[in-house]
């Protein structure tokens, strides 16, 4: 049974509230004023605090900052006088659930305690997916990657990674290389792409003091250094035909020459390899040496896009929104639910490096303690917005304000009720439990009998 800790210095407001909660089934207890409050807190595990903003000594939103610079993360609904609009900003700024206007609407009160609880429950029941080697994820798809990791590891076997960049791959690489029985001995990330063809030999396999102008000492190669461990070849599809040719020998011979010098230098190396091209095609196309395709990828890995495992993104969001917090010393530990709506239909291509961008600057710009839409910064997400007419959620009716929002839901019942009255206003106004004086008045005001339909 969730507790709920009531908080108004009015006798009559607390005992009201009480006995409402307590007969929807909740445990619910009263606080004259926010030191009690505060006592009381510290005594039980609340669910729910609601609490009024004004009060003699310490206010409601001077209370929810106390208690949230404590650390707690309670969600507290605040209520407001009807006629102060600031207070609302102040308390959602405060890092309030929500608020609630008095006088009170015994519906409203209802619906906004059932969502903080369920929100708070929601939150609270998080730790569900798995970590796996720094890897977040719950997706089948990505649990059945994790299953393959754990098997291949150990072995010796070269692994190459294709996947959309952002993907993951490169924490994927790093996962195979910890499980792997090198684990303690070298990792060694060469970008291949970030290094010129005509220096690719001498950084990878070393050179020898003198063997060309600037060669000034010996230099041990990446290879020689990775020596018992695994060399991770990222952007492999961009090695050019002579690199690749010089690549394969290695890996067939298991052994190498330095620049310049004249002995073989054997290496026991796995070689991980990555790369967002897709590399069957690019043998097709000629662009990449069969052979060395079939060399490098003994166990493939097809990390899948991120908007065909949409079931991994609340898991990353809520760990994205810890981290940018934390890092930002900010409160925020959730997305609006229509914000985690925009979400859930965006298609990510920048995949899951794009998704953490999304939440960084989310958290950034974010004022209040959860994200609104307007901070994230996905171009499609006002198309989507206006796309949904009818079912606007709550944090549009916080863009529109309250006299926009409720006038286009008048307007909206009003058409219907006419529609379905086939014209009648009489029928109509019946339907909407209005006057009929009052519906010709609305009629009127929103231009509605002039419509089409
Ligand atoms: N499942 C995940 N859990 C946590 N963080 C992730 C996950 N997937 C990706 N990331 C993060 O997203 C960013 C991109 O991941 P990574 O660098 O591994 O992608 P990539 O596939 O190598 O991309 P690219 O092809 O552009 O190199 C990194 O900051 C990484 O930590
Ligand atoms: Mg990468």
């Amino acid at each position: 049974m969730p507790n709920i800790l009531i908080i108004d210095d009015e006798l009559s407001m607390r005992e009201f509230l009480k006995v409402l909660l307590e007969k929807e089934g909740y445990r619910a207890d009263t606080a004259a004023n926010a030191q009690d409050a505060l006592a009381a807190v510290e005594g039980r595990d609340y669910d729910l605090i609601i609490s009024d903003i004004k009060m003699p000594e310490i206010s409601g939103i001077e209370f929810l900052e106390q208690i949230r610079s404590a650390g707690l993360t309670i969600p507290v609904i605040l209520i407001t006088a009807y006629a102060s609009p600031e207070d609302a900003v102040a308390a959602m700024k405060g890092g309030a659930y929500d608020y609630i206007t008095k006088p009170f609407n015994v519906a409203e009160i209802k619906e906004i305690v059932h969502s903080a609880l369920l929100t708070a429950r929601n939150t609270a029941a998080q730790p569900a997916g798995e970590t796996f080697q720094g890897i977040i994820a719950q997706s089948p798809e990505m649990l059945k990657i994790f299953d393959l990791i754990r098997r291949i590891s150990p072995t010796h076997a070269n692994v190459l990674i294709q996947g959309e960049s952002g993907t993951g791959k490169e924490l994927v690489a790093h996962a195979v290389h910890n499980l792997s029985k090198a684990a303690d001995h070298a990792f060694v990330p060469i970008i291949c792409n970030a290094i010129p063809e005509n220096l690719f030999e001498s950084e990878v396999f070393g050179h020898v003091k003198g063997s060309f102008t600037g060669a000034v000492g010996n230099k041990q190669g990446l290879f020689a250094e990775a020596d018992g461990g695994s060399v991770f070849l990222d952007e492999v599809g961009e090695l050019s035909p002579l690199v690749q040719t010089k690549l394969l020998r290695v890996i067939q011979e298991r052994e190498f020459k330095p620049v310049g010098g004249s002995h073989n230098i054997k290496v026991n190396i796995r070689v991980i390899t990555a790369t967002n091209r897709n590399l069957e095609q690019e043998v097709i196309a000629g662009r990449f040496r069969e052979d060395l395709f079939y060399r490098l990828s003994v166990v493939p890995i097809r990390v899948p896009p991120l908007r065909e495992r949409k079931g991994d993104v609340p898991l990353l969001v809520d760990y994205f929104l810890k981290k940018y917090s934390r890092l930002f010393a900010k409160e925020i530990s959730a997305l609006s639910s229509y914000s985690m709506e925009v979400l859930m239909n965006y298609d990510f291509p920048g995949n899951v490096r794009e998704l953490e961008n999304i939440i960084e600057r989310g958290v950034a710009m974010e004022s209040s303690n959860i994200i609104l839409p307007e901070s994230l910064s996905i171009a499609s997400h006002r198309q989507a917005a206006q796309s949904r007419q009818g079912s606007a959620s709550a944090d549009d009716d916080f863009a529109l304000g309250l006299e926009q929002a409720v006038e286009n839901l008048e307007r909206r019942l009003l058409r219907k009720a006419m529609e379905q009255a086939g014209g009648s206003k009489m029928k109509a106004a019946e339907l909407l439990k209005i006057s009929f004086r009052s519906l010709r008045y609305k009629i009127k005001k929103y231009g509605i009998s002039n419509e089409k339909r």
